[in-house]
Order: structure tokens, then C-alpha cells, then sequence
């Protein structure tokens, strides 16, 4: 915990990390309160432990008061208290670095981080609810309203458009072979689809109005999968589906001229140093360090089922967290629920009030069944090993990725890791650990800004660590690799540029 540069604090009353330990957070977790509250009152009346886990639930709801009493009042860190693996880790992290320090005064990284742990020490001292995520329920509503655009992905990547074929617009695409240039433009579609897949996360949208979710994905398929600019929001039946919706046949001044309203956004873009990385590989293994469930997590599937199709990749592993993480960050349940949404008719016992049998309802019988063949195909990567979901206490300590090749506890972790050919980071905080969360001149390169795994050969430590890239919307006060008087003119376009999430960069460590 020694940044190399100053470290972003909550301490500068105009940083985005201010604004979100005095005002984002109280709400995260007076939210927990509520849902626990719904939680316990829900209780069937037949439930053996019903008075045990009402207890219990009391007990939470009286520890995330309190923690949300020493976060508005800005007092001392304390120990955890609980029995998970991690917590002699922190305990030491904190006795170490911030013997006498506070919220505030700490790094805004630290203090974010040891907020969640703290979150999560009040389900840990359970019996009951130790395992109880108390952001389930936003991540179901908010992918439930994502409904308009995850079918028309899904029509878009299932429907046959040959007839008497079952290929699809992608089939299309990469089955010329890596080096063709359907491949290509594909790669580049999927990119901005995976890259603003990330805009919708739930610990930004501290109150998630469903609509913008909605506008939201609407804008970045329309400006990335399509011509059409309504393609989201059509629900498109297969007959409507043409070459186009993925950019095969387009028109292409149409095309162009999107893409570069579209490419102004990403104010720092090395997807060409990552296409050329990628078109190397074959049969390779990606790791891709997730972030957020829902929408998210659905287009990181549709990213690793291209790398698979196009022969890139024949492993994919996933990384997810193992304890609820910043609101919507993927766990191992939220992986199998995501896939089980698409796949399985059946009503879960959650779902039993629910009229449909199906958690996305799309009256098209076409589109029921792309959403039940992408699911499909997808559970049969898992069931064969193409696809993998690990998890790791690192991806939750309070350390930054500068640590992955050092840190003790970390070396089954990146030795694995480095029998990959490619880490694809996604999100927000997967970028402010990556640079350490510092203040560092915009126009710093981000090989530099990484620390030890943007060194290859020149640090023996992380030696071996392949290129890796970060895919991520703009959310906190940090970003590198900008070109020389970006940053000024962003200054000029919009003040909030750097945390409004509607900003991005695609950068690349070869
Ligand atoms: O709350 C702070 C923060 O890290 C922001 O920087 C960002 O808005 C959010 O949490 C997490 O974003 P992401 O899900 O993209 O990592
Ligand atoms: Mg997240």
C-alpha cells in the first residue's frame, strides 16, 4: 500500500471520491437495511430457523446502521471481527497503514473497499445469512429491464440468415478464418459492445431509474451492432433481422460516420494493438476479470462466444468476486443464474408468483427460442470446460493489481493467470486498481501507470504477464494514456468527464 504517485482521497472536497464516500455510499447501504428489512418479513411461517434468522436479521440491519454512522462521521477504522479467510489480510492492512486513519482520510480505494468487507462482516457473523447477497435483487430488477436488448442480441447471434442453413449473422462473419475481414470487423463490434456494456452499472445508478438503463443500451447497440438505430428497442422478429444488424451489409458511409461519433468517446483507443494480439492467437486461453452481473456479464458472454467461434480462443476463464462487491459486480451465483435465465423455462422456486415461466418474457416465439439456443450454447461451453468461473480473495482485498505478482497469498493466483495468453480487465475499479488509484498526469502511458505488469521482460517478478487490456467507461478521477491536451479540451466539452461514465478508454499493455 505504498502508491507510487499521491493517492486518490476523499479528502479534496471536489473529487468524485468525496462525492461518493459523503453521498453515493449512505444510500448503497441504507439500501442493504431495506432489503434485509424485506428480507426477514418474508419469512415463511413454515421456516424451522424463521426465529433464529429473524434475530439474525436484526442483528445485520443494527451493524449496517452503525457502519453507516462511522462513514457520515468520518470515525476510526476498526478490526473485523469475523472468521473469513481474508480477515487476518486486512486486519494486518490495517493495523500497517492506517493505524489511526478514517474514512476520509485514508485512500478513497481503501476506504471504498473496506466498506464492502465491512458489509460483508455483518452476513459472516451469521449462522443464517452468511452467504446472503444483499444486492441480489437490484441485479435481478435492472437485468430484468435490460429484457429489449438482450433478446435483440440474442436474435442477432442466433437466427439463421441463410436459408437452409443455421448460420447466423456472426457464423457469417468468422467463418472465412481469423484473417478475414468479416472476423475483423466483428472483433470491433464486439469490442464497443463489450466496452459499454460496463456504462450501466448499478453502484453509479445509486437509484437505478429502469428507463435509463434501457436508453442506455439502446444507444450503445444502436451505435454498435446497427444501422438501425431503433434495433434495441424494435424486439426485432427474425424476419426483420438482416445482414446489417451486425454490420455485414451496411451502408457504409452510414456506418462510418456512427462509428466516429461513437469512437470520439473513447478518448484513448488502442483496439488495433489488441486486434493484432488477438488475430495471433489460436486455440489460445483468455482471462477476463469480470465486473458487473446483468447486461454486463450477458455481453462478456457474447465477447467469449466470439473469441471461441473465430478459433482465438479454446479456454476462457472468469474471474469473478467472491463476496458481494461495489453493488453489481459478478459472483459465481450470478454467473450460473445468468446463464440458467436464458436457458431454463422452468419457473425457479423465486420466480413461482411470476405469470410467465420465463424470467425474460418476449411474446415472439423466435425470440424465446434465441434467448433457449444462446443459452444453451453457452451452458454447453461451461459444461465442457470451454468456459470456466473462478474466484479469488484477491479480486476483493484491498490491494491493487500492482500486488498480483508479489503479494504471498496471491502466487496460486498468478501462476495460473499466467498460462494465459490474453487478461481482458473490465470496468471501473478493475482500471483504478490496475494504476493504483493515483493522481497521475493524464498523459501518462498506461504501461507505466501499471506498475510491475506493464514491464515484461524488464521485472523478473512479472515475468510472463501476457498483454493485457482494460475495458472501461470513465467513473472515478483517474485516466491515463491520454494524447497531449485532452484532457484540456475535455475540460471545455464537460467538467464531469472523467466520472460520468458517458467517456472511455480501451488501453493495452502488450
Ligand atoms: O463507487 C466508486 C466506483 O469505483 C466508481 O469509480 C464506479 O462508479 C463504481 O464504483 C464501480 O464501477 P465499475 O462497476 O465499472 O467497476
Ligand atoms: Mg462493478
Amino acid at each position: 500500500l505504498n502508491p507510487p504517485q499521491k493517492a486518490l482521497s476523499g479528502q479534496d472536497k471536489h473529487s468524485f471520491g468525496y462525492s461518493t464516500l459523503s453521498t453515493r455510499l449512505p444510500v448503497i447501504v441504507s439500501k442493504i437495511v431495506d432489503d434485509v428489512y424485506r428480507s426477514y418479513h418474508s419469512l415463511s411461517d413454515s421456516d424451522p430457523f424463521k426465529k433464529e434468522k429473524e434475530q439474525e436479521a436484526k442483528k445485520i440491519i443494527e451493524l449496517i446502521g452503525g457502519l453507516r454512522y462511522e462513514l457520515q462521521r468520518d470515525k476510526p477504522f476498526r478490526p473485523l471481527t469475523d472468521k473469513r479467510e481474508d480477515v487476518e489480510e486486512w486486519n494486518q492492512a490495517l493495523a500497517t497503514y492506517y493505524p489511526t486513519s478514517s474514512w476520509y482520510k485514508a485512500s478513497w480505494l481503501f476506504s471504498e473497499c473496506y466498506l464492502y468487507r465491512r458489509i460483508k462482516e455483518a452476513f459472516a457473523l451469521t449462522e443464517h445469512w452468511k452467504d446472503y447477497d444483499p444486492f441480489f435483487q437490484q441485479k435481478r430488477t435492472v437485468f430484468k429491464s435490460s429484457q429489449k436488448a438482450v433478446v435483440s442480441m440474442a436474435v442477432q447471434l442466433t437466427t439463421p440468415v441463410v436459408p437452409g442453413t443455421k448460420l447466423s449473422v456472426l457464423d457469417l462473419k468468422v467463418q472465412e478464418g481469423p484473417d478475414s475481414k468479416g472476423t475483423r470487423d466483428a472483433f470491433f463490434e464486439m469490442v464497443q459492445v463489450s466496452l459499454w456494456g460496463n456504462a450501466t452499472d448499478l453502484s453509479l445508478l445509486d437509484n437505478p431509474d429502469l428507463e435509463k438503463v434501457e436508453e442506455l443500451q439502446k444507444r450503445m447497440l444502436s451505435s454498435s451492432t446497427s444501422s438501425n438505430a431503433s434495433s434495441a428497442n424494435a424486439s426485432p422478429a427474425a424476419s426483420t433481422v438482416h445482414l446489417d444488424q451486425l454490420g455485414v451489409v451496411k451502408n457504409p458511409e452510414e456506418h462510418a460516420s456512427e462509428l466516429e461519433k461513437h469512437a470520439d468517446k473513447i478518448l484513448s483507443n488502442d483496439s488495433e494493438l489488441l486486434w493484432s494480439k488477438v488475430k495471433s492467437l489460436r486455440n489460445g486461453r483468455v482471462d477476463i476479470i469480470l465486473d458487473n452481473a446483468g447486461f454486463e456479464l450477458y455481453v462478456d458472454f457474447v465477447i467469449a462466444d466470439y473469441l471461441i467461434r473465430a478459433g482465438f480462443a479454446s479456454e476462457i476463464v472468469f474471474h469473478a468476486k467472491r463476496i458481494p462487491w461495489f453493488v453489481s459486480d459478478v459472483m459465481p451465483a450470478d454467473f450460473q443464474w445468468t446463464l440458467d435465465q436464458l436457458h431454463h423455462p422452468q419457473p425457479s422456486s423465486s420466480d413461482s408468483s411470476s405469470s410467465s415461466p420465463y424470467f425474460f418474457n418476449p411474446s415472439d416465439p423466435i425470440e424465446q427460442q434465441a434467448l433457449l439456443a444462446l443459452g444453451q450454447k453457452w451452458q454447453s461451453y461451461v459444461d465442457k470446460g470451454t468456459w470456466k468461473i473462478v474466484s479469488h480473495e484477491f479480486w476483493t482485498s484491498c490491494y491493487s493489481f500492482y500486488h498480483l505478482p508479489t503479494h504471498p497469498s496471491t502466487q496460486d493466483l498468478f501462476e495460473s493467470m499466467r498460462q494465459s495468453d490474453l487478461w481482458i480487465f473490465k470496468g471501473d475499479l478493475n482500471y483504478r486498481k490496475l494504476v493504483y488509484d493515483c493522481k497521475w498526469p493524464t498523459t501518462t502511458p498506461f504501461t507505466e501507470a501499471i506498475g510491475p505488469l506493464g514491464q515484461g521482460e524488464k521485472n523478473e517478478k512479472a515475468e510472463g504477464v501476457p498483454t493485457l487490456v482494460s475495458f472501461r467507461t470513465c467513473k472515478a478521477d483517474v485516466v491515463v494514456g491520454l494524447a497531449e491536451g485532452v484532457e484540456a479540451k475535455m475540460d471545455q466539452i464537460e467538467p464531469n468527464w472523467m466520472v460520468n461514465g458517458e467517456y472511455a478508454v480501451i488501453s493495452v499493455s502488450p
